[in-house]
C-alpha cells in the first residue's frame, strides 16, 4: 500500500483526504492519504522520515510552504523555486518539490473557459495565496495588477512576478474598469460576510474567482453574480491543486468527478 499525506498545522479539517482517497478508490490504487501536523522546527527531520519510510507524496500547506521550498532535501522545480512555496513533494528518485497552487488556478479557469492568455486580471491579496495565483497567472500569459490593504506587500509581490503592478486596495475599482478577471487571494469573506471589492466596482465582463471556500457563496461571488459577472467558488482552486498533485505522484490521468463530489460533498 502507498502513503500520501499532508503536512501542515493545523490540518484536522483538511478536505485533502477524502478528495484523495475518492481518487484512489476510483482509480483502483491500493493507497492511503493521511494527515501529519510536525512542530514547525521539525520540519526537516518529518521531510526525511518520509522520505525514509517510503511515502509516495506528501502535500504541505500552511505554515510549512516556505521552508519546505528551502528544504536542502527537496529538488525544487522551477514554478516552485520562482514562487518560493512548495505545496507539494513527490518522493519518486530525488524528493522533488512543486507547486501546484498556481497550475491549480490555471486549470480552474481552464474549467471554466476562460482564456488566460492576454487577459488583464486583478489579484486582491498579496500573502502565500495571492503569490502563488499572481505567478500562476503571469505564467499563464495575463496581464496582472496585485492589490493589497497593505500595498507595501503588494509592490514587494509585483517586483517579482513579470510585468505586474502593485496596487493598495483603493486602486481596485479603477482596475477592475478594464479588466476580464479578479480573483480574491485574501481572507476576507471566511469569517464573516464581508467582501475585499466594492459591489459597484463589478461588472458582467469579469470572471471573479475566489480561493475561499468556507463559506463557498461568498458575498464577494454573491454581488459578482448579481453585477451579471462568471463567478467560480474556492473549491475549484482547491480541486485542480489536488488534481495536479495527484497526477504528478502516479501519472494517471485524475477522475476529476469524483474528487470534485467527494469535496463539495463535504462544503455544502
Ligand atoms: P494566505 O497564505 O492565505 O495568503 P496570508 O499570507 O496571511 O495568508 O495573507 C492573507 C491576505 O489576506 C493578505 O493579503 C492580507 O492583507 P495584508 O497583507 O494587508 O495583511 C489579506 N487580508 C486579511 N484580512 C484582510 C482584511 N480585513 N481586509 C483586506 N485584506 C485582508
Amino acid at each position: 500500500m502507498q502513503v500520501y499525506g499532508l503536512l501542515g498545522n493545523p490540518v484536522s479539517h483538511s478536505l485533502s483526504p477524502p478528495m484523495h482517497e475518492a481518487a484512489y478508490e476510483t482509480l483502483d490504487i491500493d493507497a492511503r492519504y493521511v494527515t501529519f501536523e510536525p512542530d514547525p522546527e521539525a520540519l526537516e527531520a518529518a521531510i526525511g522520515g518520509a522520505d525514509a519510510l517510503g511515502l509516495a507524496g506528501l502535500n504541505v500547506t500552511v505554515p510549512f510552504k516556505e521552508a519546505a521550498c528551502e528544504s536542502s532535501l527537496v529538488a525544487v522545480d522551477d514554478v516552485a523555486a520562482r514562487i518560493g512555496a512548495v505545496n507539494t513533494i513527490n518522493f519518486a528518485g530525488r524528493p522533488t518539490g512543486h507547486n501546484t497552487d498556481a497550475s491549480g488556478a490555471l486549470r480552474a479557469l481552464d474549467e471554466h473557459d476562460f482564456a488566460v492568455s492576454g487577459a488583464r486580471a486583478v489579484v486582491v491579496g498579496a500573502g502565500g495565496a495571492g503569490r502563488a495565483i499572481a505567478f500562476g497567472l503571469a505564467d499563464g500569459g495575463a496581464d496582472v495588477a496585485v492589490a493589497n490593504r497593505t500595498a507595501s506587500r503588494a509592490h514587494d509581490l509585483a517586483d517579482d512576478v513579470p510585468g505586474a503592478g502593485g496596487y493598495g486596495l483603493e486602486a481596485v475599482p479603477t482596475l477592475l474598469e478594464g479588466a476580464d478577471l479578479l480573483v480574491n487571494a485574501t481572507s476576507v469573506g471566511m469569517e464573516e460576510d464581508a467582501s475585499p471589492v466594492a459591489a459597484e466596482a463589478l461588472h458582467g465582463d469579469l470572471a471573479v474567482m475566489d480561493a475561499v471556500y468556507r463559506p463557498l457563496e461568498t458575498r464577494l461571488l454573491r454581488e459578482a453574480a448579481a453585477s451579471g459577472a462568471t463567478t467560480i467558488d474556492g473549491a475549484w482552486m482547491l480541486l485542480y491543486q489536488g488534481v495536479e498533485a495527484l497526477e504528478l505522484w502516479t501519472g494517471r490521468e485524475a477522475p476529476v468527478e469524483a474528487m470534485n463530489a467527494a469535496l463539495r460533498g463535504r462544503l455544502r
